[in-house]
């Protein structure tokens, strides 16, 4: 078999066999097919698509390219959740262990940002300490001390993902149905977690613009969990606007300790109670009330406990960013729209993300948002303010955020917070 003969398969509108699939994801691992053939087929794939059976098989020869994690020996179910990334979406720090709180582990391998989502990974490298790289034993170790553990993916696990995602990401080839799936996929079936709930984002803010796309994803992914013995749900949830106040690392990480604390934005609550009932359902737990466990503590002191034991500190002050400026709003009225993208872009601008992997992100650099679509605004009243590390970052944030918000009479339409649930 060569790549060539893949390659035009897949360009001619084919259905790739088996054994095509099988072998080009492991010739590609092993560096047998070059980075310019494989972006060629995934240029094919993104414009002629795959059906289930091919997606299938590309997501299975990606786990097979590297090894896959048991958790049969713990004593309770495994449950974790994945988003598809958005702005302002800390929903992980507080949930993972508000879950382990109500009894499962949550062994939750995340990433970092790119672009202008933020990743869960670098709001985390923002509590003094805290530790993202684990061994595998470590992991284990975290899992049995605090049912929850967060930490980076192991270089063993996936590694056809971690080579064609990154070359996805400079081709053109990341906004593909069949490879998003497969690739998300692949990782959370080679994490070993016996029940996943996936967290669709759709809006400005998301991969998915539209609820139609969404669904279609959510739907290849289930497919793929189901198939692959993992119970598996997926909400559609909102991304035209951000999640709660805060975007940015460590402001994120206030704000998810305030939802620990019983406290914190409406949305960011709701949307966490949510999963974790969703997480829970999954995995088989019956009688425990999330809300009830970030009411009474118990969510709290889960959270201290796993950051404690990946090296943090969960008393000590977090960074902050040496300048801010306010927003203030152009007029009174209602802020009839608050963009996900704009702010999403804005953050990133001033430090929160990065442009390339290597880059280091700033740890207090962000936005607070002082009022949210629907809420009530008076002129000159503060609507944003804007952190960052250098004074020299805000001109471009605020060109990111020029038509990005909007006083007016009364709110737009926004999409609901949770759209649609998928099994
Ligand atoms: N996240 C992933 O892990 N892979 C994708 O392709 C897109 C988002």
């Amino acid at each position: 078999m060569d790549a060539i003969e893949v390659i035009v398969a897949k360009r001619d509108g084919g259905e790739l066999t088996a054994a095509q699939i099988d072998w080009v994801i492991d010739a590609y691992t092993r560096g047998e097919v070059a980075d310019e053939q494989m972006a060629a087929l995934n240029m094919a794939i993104l414009l002629n698509g795959m059906n289930r059976r091919e997606i299938a098989g590309w997501t299975q020869a990606m786990i097979r390219s590297g090894e896959r994690m048991d958790w049969s020996a713990l004593d309770r179910p495994t449950a974790d959740k994945h988003s598809t990334g958005g702005v302002g979406d800390k929903i992980t720090l507080p949930l993972a262990p508000l879950v382990a709180a109500c009894g499962a582990y949550v062994p939750q391998l995340s990433g970092r940002g790119l672009g202008h989502t933020g990743g869960t990974l670098d709001k985390l490298e923002s509590i003094p300490g805290w530790r993202a790289s684990l061994s595998n034993e470590e992991m284990l170790g975290v899992l049995r001390a605090a049912g929850a553990v967060i930490c980076a993916a192991g270089s063993g696990l996936a590694p056809a993902d971690k080579k064609l995602y990154a070359l996805r990401d400079v081709t053109g080839t990341v906004e593909s149905i069949p490879l998003i799936a497969s690739s998300i996929m692949s990782k959370k079936i080679a994490e070993g977690t016996g029940s996943l709930v996936l967290d669709v984002k759709v809006g400005s803010g998301a991969f998915m613009k539209t609820p139609e796309r969404a669904r279609e994803l959510a739907e290849t992914m289930v497919a793929l969990g189901t198939d692959a013995g993992v119970r598996t749900v997926a909400l559609l949830t909102a991304m035209d606007r951000p999640l709660g106040r805060a975007v940015g690392n460590a402001l994120e990480v206030q704000e998810s300790v305030e939802v620990l604390a019983g406290g914190g934005p409406s949305d960011v609550v709701e949307l966490t109670v949510r999963l974790a009932a969703e997480m829970l359902e999954a995995a088989g737990i019956t009688g425990k009330d999330p809300a009830e466990a970030l009411r009474d503590g118990s969510a709290m002191d889960a959270w201290r406990r796993m950051i404690t034991a990946q090296g943090g500190d969960p008393d000590a002050a977090l960074p902050r960013a040496a300048d801010t400026m306010v927003v203030e709003a152009p007029a009174s009225g209602v802020l009839a729209r608050l963009d996900a993208y704009a702010v999403g872009l804005a953050a990133w601008r001033l430090g929160a993300g990065r442009a390339r992997k290597e880059d280091p992100v700033s740890f207090g650099a962000g936005i607070t948002l002082h009022a949210k679509p629907g809420d009530a605004v008076k002129e000159g009243e503060p609507l944003l303010t804007l952190h960052a590390d250098e004074p020299a970052r805000f001109g471009r944030a605020l060109e990111a955020l020029a038509g990005g918000y909007e006083v007016g009479p009364t709110a737009q339409e926004h999409l609901p917070l949770v759209i649609d649930r998928v099994t």
